[in-house]
């Protein structure tokens, strides 16, 4: 080994399993779909950015790993959703690891926000997780075993204004998660939510993320280190594993330690 380089676990369990990634193109979606295929996981994935989707499949192909299948979906169209998932499913057999990720965390003022945003932001940050999973039964429980993870937020825990919809959205996913582990788990299925802090994404470092901010996330954490995306997707990579295998209904945090 060599000293002061990390080595990370592999998953053989994780080879020639379907894993489905919702905005895979970019920021830890982007991540998931890397660490999965260099598992040697079939990884098929769909996202808005049709650009960042179609550089991720050709770098993975490059690198030698399992070439994934990216479309272009908007998680806000259920039906295109579920109609991804099956005919993914026909090439690379029923979806056995689930990544619920896509979401959009644009700032809106309460004063703001009418029925119409509303809607659409409940529809970007939390319908597609229950719908996904529904499409993803079947194939599961066909395969006898199944995983899905779905990806709450450190928002819905901490004190943050300008979000309220993500936020109810955030916390609502955690509920989903326990009720829909209780349902599936007789089929062998489990649904588990990662818990991501603040981790430093392009969108986060382009938009947010200045050195006032890097000063607080040292003072709020207490490992002070800036979470990067492959520290999320080692967590996800493990509840997709058979290594994780009685491990369901739970919330799985990575945020450094925030106080
Ligand atoms: N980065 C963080 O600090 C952080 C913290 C807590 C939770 N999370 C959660 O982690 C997950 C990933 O976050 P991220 O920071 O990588 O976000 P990101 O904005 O960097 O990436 C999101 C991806 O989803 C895609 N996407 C957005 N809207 C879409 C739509 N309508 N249909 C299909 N794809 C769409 C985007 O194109 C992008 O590729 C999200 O669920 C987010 O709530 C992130």
């Amino acid at each position: 080994m060599t000293v002061g380089m990390p080595v990370f676990a592999t998953y053989p369990s994780l080879a020639g399993q379907h894993a489905f990634v919702s905005g895979g193109a970019s920021g830890l979606g982007r991540e998931f779909v890397s660490q999965l295929a260099a598992q040697q996981a079939r990884v098929s994935f769909v996202d808005i950015d049709e650009a960042s989707g179609r550089a991720l499949v050709a770098e993975i192909a490059r690198r030698g790993d399992p070439e994934p299948a990216f479309s272009v979906v908007d998680v806000r169209d259920i039906p295109a959703l579920t109609e991804a998932i099956e005919r993914r499913s026909e090439r690379f057999g029923p979806v056995t690891v689930l990544v619920n990720n896509a979401a959009n965390d644009a700032r809106h003022a309460v004063v703001d926000v009418d029925v119409d945003l509303w809607d659409e932001r409940m529809a970007v940050n939390m319908r597609h997780h229950f719908f996904a999973a529904q499409a993803v039964v079947p194939g599961m429980r066909e395969a006898g075993h199944g995983s899905i993870i779905n990806l709450g937020s450190i928002s819905a825990h901490i004190d943050l204004t300008d979000l309220p919809v993500y936020i109810a959205a955030k916390a609502g996913i955690e509920g989903l998660t326990r009720t829909l582990a209780r349902e599936l788990g007789g089929d062998g299925i489990r649904v588990n939510c990662v818990i991501p802090g603040w981790v430093m994404t392009p969108r986060q470092l382009t938009k947010w993320v200045g050195e006032a901010e890097k000063e607080h996330i040292f003072r709020m954490q207490a490992l002070p280190e800036l979470l990067y995306p492959p520290d999320v997707a080692r967590m996800v990579l493990w509840l997709a594993a058979e290594d994780s295998r009685l491990c369901t209904g739970q919330t799985w945090v990575v945020d450094g330690g925030w106080e």
